[in-house]
């Protein structure tokens, strides 16, 4: 999903991994947040979820630090220390 100049919550199926199916998610969602007018495009990722970071970082993607991720639970809000990644984008040709 894509929610102004965040991606998030990006996941493929365990079978589906491994397969290129996930970057062409990513590449699309790079394209939608370059759309919105972005240059740059930032997303969080869980830390030590090592698979993930690798995926990222091979697809242009740097960790920048890590910062504190806000996530809306049925319990209310639940602060998560997370990665933060974030990859320059240009938009797509017209
Ligand atoms: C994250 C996700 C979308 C990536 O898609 P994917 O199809 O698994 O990605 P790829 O297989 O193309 O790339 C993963 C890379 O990590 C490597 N890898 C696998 N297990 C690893 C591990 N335990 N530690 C480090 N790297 C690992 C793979 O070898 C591959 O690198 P390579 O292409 O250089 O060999 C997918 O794994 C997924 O849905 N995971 C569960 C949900 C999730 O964690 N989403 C991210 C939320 S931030």
């Amino acid at each position: 999903m894509v929610k102004d100049d965040e991606l998030y919550q990006l996941y493929v199926s365990a079978t589906a991994r491994g397969s290129g199916l996930a970057a062409t998610l990513l590449a699309d969602g790079e394209a939608r947040i370059a759309t919105n007018g972005f240059g740059t495009g930032w997303l969080a990722c869980a830390i030590g979820n090592d698979r993930a970071a690798r995926f990222y970082e091979k697809n242009g993607w740097r960790r920048v630090g890590n910062m504190i991720d806000r996530l809306d639970t049925p319990d209310g809000p639940f602060m998560l220390n997370v990665w933060r990644y974030e990859k320059e984008l240009t938009s797509p040709s017209p």
